[in-house]
């Protein structure tokens, strides 16, 4: 565990009270009360830390670190480089980002500095230098926070000024070496797009280039690469003078930077969860989404993430922002440890008196001190999480399942002109996590570079482009035992959107050949009988034919085609490779993961069908016995999580008798969880 304990705490800005020494030492003292042991400092403190160029005043963080260190609370420190003061943009208006149409962006606003710049590069270096040096070393510090939200600005989050131009090309260069390479894979002589000089090549902009998706592809990329090293530069300036770990705060899955190429220069990942509670009476989708980013940043080290940041009460940047209900903030942020985390962190330890997020919700508010409903919820986490403390440290959760999520995949599907203009990668790969989630099934969220050897079932919805390697890693996946699942849409185009001719890279081990896709008009909905009930098949009907050997689950029932497949089977070496060539609904979805997960045995920790709203997670550390090292089998111990987001009690039918890790208690036959509850059990689980 990252500073050796589960972190409770968060963001704390105390360069807006430096005036106020009373509110400082207010602060220590209710920080204590809440069980706040690690707070994140300097996120936004350029202008404090650097009032003028190359003049570093770092003595008031100096000395709020040593006041925090004395009451034990240790910190998490940002580098600067979220948002630019002033003397910067003034002096180098270069480092500001230039928008695709050419307008440069003024002064303001943050997340908005041009990634490629060099002076930007070299001030960002500078202070990030100056503060591992100063702080690099002390005992309370246990972290280096690179930056913030890298890319979340108000606009498309890429800049396009001529550096940024100039450094796409030498990338383009690399990559294709001549740009006849570049013009074949571009798909150049379509409407007489052959380049035939390297200047001639822009970012796709809406006054310009946007019809060519292999330059919008290589676009991205270029851009996730641009991140990437503003991100590796900053963490070895941090490290010039400390040995300290460095992450970078994500967010909910953020299109325009690959966070899973990102994570490969990072110690540790981190995010920050807002997720939208109380949307609606039904909590689930909203569960759904936070569980399926937590178990995304779970994926992509397969270790413990950090909660860097969540929203200890309301947010204030969407159209209605209800405050958390009571018990949610407990529900919320034992979902995140549920899913892998080893910290609860907030945005914000105290609220600003003015600018932009005054309404936004804090551990402590304008009025009231810590006499309030938030910090009241705030402290009883900060008193439970102690207590999970041994039970968690070097657990991870080790799902049997993976469902691919893959941000090439992502931008390929949803820039192409095709069967629909309003296709939904995010959208349409969580209803298919959703049937995980439901019952209780834990899933690593990964893309196409993960290495499947450990997963007995894949899951693959829309995967429209297979990578280089990927068809061949699957048919290995399956020749060896996997279970694979896919649908409609898959395996259509390569790497820069060239659609595969022939045959789809997979045609035999999927058994089925595709011949069109029809995206039925509302009265042209067809309909299919899956396991004895009938389903829609919608927006997406592919129009296939199966190879023999390929087992038929369902047809469509209507329309000119009528008696094809909708659901398919085939076996392939020792395993097993469903296909489905429509889209459907979540009660089909439900259905379909259910019979999968029965026929190879695949059960939640509990062994229980969980009533709706409840799902279970598992973290656990197994040891070898070092009497038996050949099998490996040997000690495991953990924690599982049973969480109700209903907001009524629930009990949940379970065989055989569990502990509560917390208390003691026993129960056998069924669990009683509260309205928002969740209880920690003891792992049974051996290796
Ligand atoms: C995050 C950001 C924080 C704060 C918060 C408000 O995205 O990192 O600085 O703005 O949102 O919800």
């Amino acid at each position: 565990m990252v500073g050796g304990h589960l972190l409770h705490g968060g963001d704390y800005n105390p360069e807006q009270w430096l005036d106020c020494p009373e509110i400082l030492e207010e602060d220590i003292r209710l920080m204590k009360e809440a069980g706040v042991n690690c707070v994140t400092l300097g996120v936004f403190s350029w202008s404090v830390l650097e009032p003028e160029e190359g003049v570093y005043n770092f003595g008031w963080l100096e000395e709020i670190i040593d006041n925090l260190g004395h009451a034990g609370i240790q910190v998490i420190l940002a580098t600067p480089s979220g948002a630019m003061p002033h003397w910067m943009t003034q002096k180098y208006p270069e480092v500001m980002q230039m928008r695709q149409d050419g307008s440069r962006n003024l002064p303001g606003k943050r997340h908005n500095f041009c990634y490629t710049s060099p002076v930007m590069r070299k001030k960002t270096a500078a202070v990030d230098e100056a503060l591992s040096r100063k702080f690099g070393r002390k005992e309370n510090v246990i972290l280096w926070h690179i930056s913030n939200e890298l890319g979340g600005n108000f606009s498309d989050g890429a800049c396009h000024c001529e550096a940024c131009q100039s450094a796409f090309r030498e990338w383009l260069k690399e990559k294709y070496g001549t740009l006849d390479n570049l013009n074949r894979a571009w798909w150049g002589r379509f409407w007489s797009h052959e380049y035939t000089e390297w200047e001639q090549i822009h970012s796709p902009a809406d006054r310009g280039e946007t019809t060519v998706t292999a330059l919008e592809l290589d676009w991205r990329r270029f851009v996730t690469e641009q991140f990437c090293s503003f991100c590796e530069m900053e963490i070895s300036a941090v490290k010039k003078h400390s040995d300290l770990p460095a992450t970078t705060n994500y967010m909910d899955i953020f299109k325009n930077i690959n966070y899973n190429r990102l994570a490969r220069g990072l110690d540790i990942i981190s995010w920050d969860n807002y997720p939208f509670w109380h949307r609606e009476k039904d909590e689930v989708p909203t569960a759904v989404r936070a569980a399926f980013n937590h178990s995304m940043m779970r994926s992509m080290k397969k270790q413990p993430f950090l909660l860097m940041e969540s929203a200890p009460s309301v947010i204030n940047w969407r159209e209605n922002n209800p405050v958390k209900r009571p018990g949610m903030h407990m529900l919320s942020s034992m979902q995140a440890l549920a899913h892998g985390s080893d910290s609860v962190q907030y945005f914000q330890w105290r609220k600003g008196r003015g600018s932009y997020e005054k309404f936004h919700g804090a551990v402590l508010d304008h009025k009231n001190g810590s006499n309030t409903r938030v910090f009241r919820e705030v402290s009883e986490v900060g008193r439970r999480l102690p207590g999970l403390e041994h039970l968690l440290d070097g657990t991870v959760n080790r799902p049997d399942a993976a469902v691919l999520f893959d941000w090439e995949n992502w931008w390929a599907v949803e820039d192409i002109t095709g069967p629909r203009l309003d296709l939904d990668y995010p959208g349409y790969v969580m209803d298919h996590y959703r049937a995980f989630w439901e019952q209780g099934i834990e899933a690593d969220i990964v893309d196409m570079d993960a290495d499947l050897s450990g997963y007995r079932l894949v899951s693959a919805p829309l995967n429209y482009m297979y990578k280089t390697g990927w068809a061949e890693k699957i048919r290995t996946f399956v020749r060896d035992g996997g279970i694979f699942v896919t649908t409609f849409f898959s395996g259509m185009a390569d790497e820069t959107d060239l659609c595969f001719t022939g045959s789809h890279p997979l045609e035999d081990v999927l058994g089925v050949v595709q011949e069109e896709i029809d995206a039925p008009s509302k009265d042209f909905e067809n309909r299919f009988i899956y396991s004895g009930k009938e389903y829609p098949a919608v927006r997406m009907c592919e129009i296939v034919h199966v190879k023999e050997g390929t087992e038929v689950l369902s047809v469509y029932e209507r329309d000119f085609y009528a008696g094809l497949p909708v659901v398919t089977r085939r076996s392939y070496g020792e395993g097993q490779v469903y296909y489905l060539a429509a889209e459907s609904d979540l009660s089909f979805l439900r259905r379909f993961y259910e019979n999968i997960f029965d026929s190879c045995g695949m059960k939640n920790v509990l062994g229980a069908k969980l009533p709706y709203g409840v799902t279970v997670t598992e973290r656990t550390a197994c040891l070898p016995d070092p009497a038996d090292a050949d099998t490996g089998t040997g000690d495991c111990r953990g924690a599982m999580f049973v969480m109700n987001f209903k907001n009524e009690p629930v009990f949940v039918e379970c065989a055989g008798e569990w502990t509560d890790a917390e208390n003691g208690e026993a129960f056998s036959g069924k669990i009683r969880l509260e309205a928002f509850g969740c209880k920690v059990l003891l792992s049974r689980k051996t290796k």
